[in-house]
């Protein structure tokens, strides 16, 4: 059977916060900013909207471009690092304000390659039988977790959610190959502290991501026996510019072939892919049959990578 994307969608919150708007929180600088991670503005959820929110509108949009009903849906799994609550899950909130009371919910630990452990599990429920459409999303206030004294890592975040709904293609579409990994014991370079802050080693986090991201997306096209000029978009995650850069080079594809949402929305964790996605479908700068790489790493430390061939 070949499985794939049915339908995405995504959502941000209106509030734009600048590079300028920072310098008047902490010491820094909007050149500092742009050259070191590419970002000139992030989207900051306010108080009354939490992850769920973000997540159902995303889902949203993603049932009504996959053309299906919420009743439709067997399973909702929802990468986030920062859900309302540790419990009920955000999965269980938006299956009930979608009222997708056919499917089991869950939420999937992963940090910011949640998305793309997402979309394998999905592609394993699916190839088994056991379910037809599961909805898959990447939701993230990470404006929460965000200690807004620390220059090193406040700069960089932003919130948001991304969603695919993954189903059967017709033949020659859809997942083609995957890479999923972790090395626990790198969780100390990117963690959540004791009172609920982002702690990183951004120097380690970017050694790791500089040669990680290249070698997955590489590695899964290798898989299939194809070349790297064969890939018509990538969709990294959106961390740092330099990061992504780094892979796209590796690849020897031009600019315009690697969504780069980083700019305008900072890095947004396991919404980043799904988002960057959601938006590049809708700009007409994926089409039909092209074959895309979606790649991402996280704390845990965590990676992916899927390559799939685009289409129903
Ligand atoms: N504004 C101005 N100066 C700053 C800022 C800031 N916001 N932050 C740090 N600096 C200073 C530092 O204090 C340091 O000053 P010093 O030389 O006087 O000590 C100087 O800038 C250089 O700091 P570095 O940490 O060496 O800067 P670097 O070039 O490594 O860039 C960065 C830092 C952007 C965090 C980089 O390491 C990086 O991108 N790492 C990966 C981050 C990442 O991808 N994280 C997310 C992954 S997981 C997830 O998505 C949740």
């Amino acid at each position: 059977m070949n499985i794939g994307i049915l339908g995405t969608g995504h959502y941000l919150p209106t509030n734009v916060v600048t590079n300028n708007d920072l310098e008047k929180i902490v010491d820094t600088n909007d050149e500092w900013i742009r050259t070191r991670t590419g970002i000139k503005e992030r989207r900051l959820a306010t108080d009354e909207v939490d992850t769920s929110d973000m997540a159902f509108h995303a889902a949203l949009g993603a049932l009504e471009e996959a053309n299906l009903k919420a009743e439709d849906i067997d399973l909702i799994l929802v990468a986030t690092v920062t859900p309302n609550t540790s419990f009920p899950s955000v999965a269980c909130i938006i299956q009930d304000q979608l009222g997708a009371k056919n499917a089991a919910a869950m939420d999937v630990s992963a940090a910011c390659a949640g998305f793309m452990y997402g979309l394998i599990t999905a592609k394993q429920f699916i190839d088994t039988g056991a379910y037809k459409h599961v909805l898959v999303v990447g939701a993230d206030k990470l404006s929460k977790i965000t200690d807004w004294s620390d220059r090193t890592t406040c700069v960089l975040f932003g919130d948001g959610a991304g969603a695919a709904v993954v189903g059967e293609v017709s033949d020659g579409k859809g997942i083609l190959s995957f890479e999923l990994g972790a090395n626990g014991a790198g969780g100390k370079e990117l963690y959540l502290n004791h009172d609920d802050h982002i702690i990183m080693n951004g120097r380690e986090v970017y050694k790791f991501a500089v040669r990680q991201m290249p070698d997955s997306t590489i590695k899964v096209i290798e898989q299939l026996g194809l070349s790297r000029d064969d890939v018509d978009y990538l969709v990294p995650h959106q961390a740092n510019i330099r990061i992504m850069e780094a892979a796209r080079e590796r690849l020897g594809i031009s600019e315009d072939k690697m969504a780069k949402s980083i700019e305008k929305f900072g890095n947004n964790s396991s919404a980043s892919i799904p988002m960057a996605l959601s938006e590049a479908v809708k700009e007409g700068k994926i089409k039909d049959n092209d074959l895309i790489v979606l790649v991402g790493f996280g704390g845990g430390l965590t990676w992916g990578a899927v390559a799939l061939r685009w289409g129903k």
